[in-house]
């Protein structure tokens, strides 16, 4: 029994020690592998920080590519698209992009605009624009959506066809990106009379505001506005500009004077987000500077509209004059809005003679006249 249980033991042991031989080749190669995987994220470490050394950490933020979308709501072509071809010309392609909503069947291409930048960017599905009509909205709402397809468009920068950039391209991107505020002018006037009770209960009276059309906003608030589905039904139906009085029409203009009077493109945005709850993630005021005719008493009549901008009137003083307003007052609700730095990145109206100004001043960027597409006509 002892010798066999010896030679069991024997036998074991001439068994075991390959089995410890086994298990000490594994521990050696887990040892490596730990020891390797070490080396290896040192190696990461080290090489992470010579690209911070490089200054490619600038590289990784851009690997996010946080982009602004400009929205061009337009009539049909671009009549300032040298301009704005400047500024994007000046600008990093991977930063931006741009959509156009103009009348449907419009198209930009060789025979509309000099400037490649717009080839192709127009709305497939844009509808019929009514000036001060539910549809101007409905324009809004489509190109919203569109630009929100790019998971890259973190701000959306809606334009028209008279607006100017005040800034270059990279002076606007520094602006907008280090802002986590929507700028929408909103305001309640309790003057006005636009509110129309057939809204209640839909949109409450409390919620009503007004304010400037020409808004910039941060994706969560354009969601609002491109995928609302209860506040534009309601503008559709109870919101609608009164139209001017036509005599030649007889009695259907004045039976059009007794409708209620509301402008959706000046209401639509500022009451949708109040309703939302997001009103204190706004900064209430405009980047895009009108200037009003002040001699105009009424604000209803044609006569009150923004001054347009001439090549007299789009000299170097006027222009910095608008750059240097530092703070906007809202009279309705006695609020000052102090901005931090310059209030205004665009502006509006601007003619094409006042544009070329711009353009030759180096407003948007430096003026290479031998660059400019249009002198190659
Ligand atoms: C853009 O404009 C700002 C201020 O107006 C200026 O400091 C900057 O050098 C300009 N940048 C480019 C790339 O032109
Ligand atoms: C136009 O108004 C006149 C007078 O107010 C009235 O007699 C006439 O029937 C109206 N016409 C229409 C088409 O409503
Ligand atoms: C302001 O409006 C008045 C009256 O409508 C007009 O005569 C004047 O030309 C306008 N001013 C400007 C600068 O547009
Ligand atoms: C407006 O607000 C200021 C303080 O912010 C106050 O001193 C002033 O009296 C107010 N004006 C009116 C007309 O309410």
């Amino acid at each position: 029994m002892t010798a066999k249980k010896r030679f069991v033991n024997v036998a074991s042991r001439r068994h075991i020690s390959p089995l410890v031989l086994k298990f000490l080749i594994l521990l050696l190669i887990l040892f490596c592998i730990v020891v390797f995987s070490g080396v290896f994220s040192q190696f990461r470490l080290q090489s992470s920080s010579s690209f911070t050394d490089l200054g490619l950490d600038e590289l990784r933020l851009d690997s996010y590519r946080m982009k602004i979308a400009f929205l061009f709501l337009v009539r049909d072509n671009l009549p300032l698209d040298f301009l704005w071809h400047n500024f994007f010309k000046n600008a990093d392609p991977e930063k931006f992009t741009i959509y156009v909503h103009s009348k449907p069947g419009f198209v930009f291409d060789a025979s509309t605009t000099k400037s490649v930048f717009f080839y192709n960017r127009q709305l497939k599905n844009s509808v019929e624009v009514g000036w001060g009509k539910p549809t101007m909205i409905q324009a809004e709402k489509l190109l919203f959506k569109a630009a929100l397809d790019d998971p890259d468009n973190h701000i959306f920068v809606l334009l028209s066809d008279s607006c100017v950039p005040l800034y270059n391209f990279s002076y606007i991107y520094t602006y907008l990106m280090s802002s986590p505020r929507s700028f929408v002018d909103s305001f309640i006037d309790a003057t006005e009379e636009r509110y129309n009770p057939e809204m209640s209960p839909d949109i409450p009276e409390e919620k009503w505001r007004k304010g400037s059309q020409w808004i910039t906003l941060v994706r969560r608030h354009a969601e609002v506005v491109a995928y609302d589905h209860v506040v534009f039904p309601v503008f559709n139906k109870h919101c609608k500009r009164r139209p001017l009085l036509d005599l030649s029409k007889g009695n259907e203009s004045l039976i059009e004077q007794q409708q209620h009077n509301c402008i959706p493109d000046e209401h639509y945005v500022p009451t949708s987000l109040a309703m939302q709850g997001f009103e204190d993630e706004l900064a209430r005021r405009t980047l895009t500077y009108s200037l009003w005719n002040q001699s105009t008493e009424t604000m209803d009549t044609q006569a009150w509209h923004p001054v347009t901008f001439s090549y007299a009137t789009a000299s170097q003083k006027n222009i910095q004059d608008i750059k240097d307003i530092d703070h906007v007052y809202f009279k309705s609700e006695n609020r000052t809005e102090w901005c931090s730095g310059p209030c205004y990145l665009f502006a509006r109206k601007f003619t094409r003679g006042a544009s070329m100004r711009l353009l030759t001043n180096g407003v948007v960027g430096p003026y290479d006249p031998n660059t400019l597409f249009l002198d190659r006509i």
